[in-house]
Formats: structure tokens, sequence, C-alpha cells
């Protein structure tokens, strides 16, 4: 087997996947304006039609951990991107909402999948020192996609063509298929398959020859402490990570991000602002996010996750507060129209620098080689799961409490993310993926 592609290239296309994950589930906020009126929508129509996706999404990545653990990363991400094509395709030509429905459920299992998939396969195929930045890749290639889709969205919302809207990500999931059938599999599955020679080939081209005896070493003793399969999940020294995974990811999105996100264009005009300056904004908020994440690829290798998150945390927290409490004194008017524009803006500047990307990369890091599949799937459908809850919850919390007090409760969830995050968050800044499994075995034995 020869490997005839970059190392720049098996990083771009091993991100990719993050694109679409990050198109499919922001396009549907501008899209679903121009849905209701050609379809007719029953408002419960309409929440189903949103959150579609996330349920696909919850099963998707529930199944994509054991698939990956037998079939390899490269097959699973394959499969993903066929399936990405067929559910924009489905989906734009949808005659029906039942059938509309479907296709953003099939859509969902894709984007699941490649929530678990790209940043364990960026994070197993990156030297230690830069495991962080490459794997923040597949952040940064969400948020690309999300502002994509505003943008796509702006583009047609004057002839209300939602069927392109959705049907355009055809094209990034057939560049991802294509890009794949070039790309190497996993060293760290290889060598758990007892592959060793093309383990060591691909890590050569990787490392440029560079460690990889160590490395291969490394991997190879992680696989002799295995003890089998998904039980090893139950396992007494693996529950620190798993409930490390499962409160980062719950925190995630407790902390209310998709509801800026999916909900950024109606809270603006809720406001008071006016349509134009609520789409600008929107706009605004998704190339906030681009720009932060950069910044964040660039500083999580260099100050740590554990820093990120707490930082994140607090800069999230002060501005849900602050904004909660200026609606009260004010309410609605043009001056809390703007005030809120810049707070949420400040607020996604601090998530884009810290949870967005730490999350995902922390996932990838800190389940043993054995069931890192396995581990990653628990983390990403606890994820989706709380990301539906949210989503789901927002517009009837809305009604209940006025916007005040819904920013107030996701403030409160972000002071409680701080502690957690000082209580439970090991920091893996700097040690190789074999390491953080040695350190977590030691912990209890
Ligand atoms: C993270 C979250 C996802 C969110 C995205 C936005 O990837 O997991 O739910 O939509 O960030 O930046």
């Amino acid at each position: 087997m020869k490997i005839r592609i970059s190392n720049t290239l098996i990083y771009f296309f091993g991100a990719l996947g993050g694109l679409l994950f990050g198109y499919d589930t922001g396009v549907i906020s501008g899209a679903i304006l121009f849905i209701r009126q050609t379809l007719h929508l029953s408002s419960f129509d309409q929440g189903f039609v949103v959150s579609a996706i996330l349920i696909g999404a919850i099963i998707g990545s529930a199944i994509s951990g054991p698939l990956t653990d037998k079939m390899g990363r490269k097959k699973v991400v394959l499969i993903a991107a066929l399936i990405f094509c067929i559910g924009a395709i489905g989906s734009a030509l949808s005659p029906s909402t039942g059938v509309l429905i479907l296709f953003r459920i099939v859509l969902g299992l894709a984007v699941g999948t490649a929530s678990t998939m790209v940043p364990m396969y960026l994070a197993e195929m990156a030297p230690t020192e830069i495991r962080g930045a490459l794997s923040s890749l597949n952040q940064l290639m969400i948020v690309i996609g999300i502002l994509l889709a505003y943008i796509i969205n702006y583009v047609f919302a004057p002839s209300g063509q939602w069927r392109w809207m959705l049907g355009l990500a055809f094209v990034p999931g057939a560049i991802l298929f294509i890009g794949m059938l070039f790309l190497p599999e996993s060293p760290r599955w290889l060598l758990k398959r007892g592959r060793e020679d093309q383990a060591r080939e691909i890590l050569n081209h990787l490392r440029k020859g560079r460690g990889v005896e160590e490395e291969l070493s490394d991997i190879r003793r992680a696989n002799e402490l295995e003890t089998g399969g998904w039980s090893q999940l139950k396992e007494k020294w693996v529950r620190p990570a798993l409930w490390t995974g499962i409160g980062l990811a719950v925190f995630q999105q407790f902390i209310g991000c998709n509801t800026v996100i999916y909900y950024a264009p109606t809270t603006f005009t809720d406001v008071g602002l006016g349509s134009s300056a609520a789409i600008l904004g929107t706009v605004g908020i998704g190339s906030v996010q681009v720009i932060m994440t950069v910044i964040a690829v660039r500083l999580i290798d260099r100050v740590g996750r554990k820093p990120l998150l707490v930082s994140g945390s607090i800069g999230m927290a002060l501005s849900l507060l602050l904004l909660g409490f200026i609606h009260m004194a004010f309410g609605n008017s043009a001056a809390a129209g703007w005030t809120t524009l810049i707070f949420l803006a400040i607020y996604i500047f601090f998530f884009s620098i810290s949870w967005g990307p730490v999350v995902w990369v922390m996932l990838s890091e800190i389940f043993p080689l054995g069931i890192r599949g396995a581990g990653m799937a628990v983390g990403a459908v606890a994820n989706w799961a709380s990301n539906l809850v949210v989503s789901l919850t927002f517009p009837p919390l809305l009604k209940a409490v006025g916007i005040s007090w819904a920013f107030i409760i996701y403030g409160i969830f972000g002071v409680l993310s701080i502690i957690f995050v000082i209580a439970n968050v090991k920091e893996t800044k700097g040690r190789s993926l074999e390491q953080i499994e040695f350190d977590l075995r030691s912990r209890i034995s």
C-alpha cells in the first residue's frame, strides 16, 4: 500500500466531515422560514423538522462507536459521506413533510457519525505536540459549515428557494467521499487489529520517520493491557474518563450555545432589531465563531484545555448573567436590541475559544484505545441528547419565563460548569494518548 497524499491533505479531508455537521445543523434555521410556507407546516411539524436531525445524530453517534471499533475509522466516514449525499438530495426533493423529516433523520445519522469519527481520526493521526490543534480543525470546519449555511440562507432567502439551501450540501458530501478514498486508516486502529506493518508505514509517512518505533511500542503496550470489549466501559478505572466525558458533553449544550446558533435571527427580531439587521447580526455571530476558533486552534496546545475551559465558562456565564439583568432593567428597546447583539457576540467569542473546540478534542483523548469508539459514542450521545432537550425547551422556556430569565438560567449552568471543570477535568495537553491511558489506569490501581 502506497500513501500518495500529503499530510496537509490528510488533515484537511480528515476534518472535512465537520463542515457537513455544521452546514446541515445550521442551514435549517433560515430554511424553515420558507419550508413552513410551501409545505404548510403546523408549529409542531416545524419543531419536528428542525429537531429531526438531532434525533438522527443521537442514533448515528451511538452506532458509529461500535461500528468503528470493528470496521476502522475510514470505512465508517466513507459510509457517512454517502449518507450525507443521499440526505442532501432526498431532503431537497422532499414532496411532503413526512419525507423531509425522514431524510433529516437520515442526515442526522451522518452528522452523529461525523461528530465521533472526525475528532477521533484526527487525534489518532496527530503527533502529540499538536494533537489539540489538529483535532480542533474538526470544530473549525463545523463553524465554517455554520457560517456557509448562514451565507447560503442569506443568498437564497429573497427567492425563498429552500430546496437549494438543503441540496447544496451534496457538494461537500461528494468531495468528502472522494477525499476519504485516498486517506490512510488510523495506525492505532490498525495495530489494534494486528496489522503492524501497515501501521508502521502510515506512521512513517505521518511522522517523516521520527519516533515511530517508540510510538508503536507505546500503542502495543496499551493494546496488551486491554481486557476486551465494551464491558471495559464499566470497569472502575475507566469511570473518571466516563464522567468527565459525559459532563463536558452535557455542559457544552446546557450552557446554551445552540440556542444562540439555531435561534439567533429570531432572538434578534424578538428584542427589537429589524429583519435585515437580524440577518447581518447572525452572519456576524457566525464570523466571530470562525475567527475565534482559528485562535483556539493556535492556543489549545500552548495554554492547555483546562485553562481554556475555565476562562470560557467565566466569560460566557458573565455575559449571559449581564444580558439577563440588562433585559430586566430596560425591557425591549432599540438599545436593548443592540446590547443583545453585542453581548451574544461576546458570549460566542468565549464559547468558540473554549467549549466549542475543547469538548470534541477531549472526548477523543480521554478514553483508552480499547474502547475509544465506545467511550466517544457515550459522550456524543450525551451531547446530542442534551442538544435536543435544550433546543426543544428553549421556545417554551422563553414563553414561560421571558428572555431575561432564560439567559440567567443558562448563565447559572455556566457557573456550574466552572466548578465541574475545576473538580473533574485533567489536563491532556502535551501527553500522548497512551500516556493519558496509563495515567488513568494508575489512578485507581
Ligand atoms: C459544537 C457543539 C455544537 C454546536 C457547535 C457550534 O460543535 O457541539 O452543538 O452547534 O459547537 O459552534
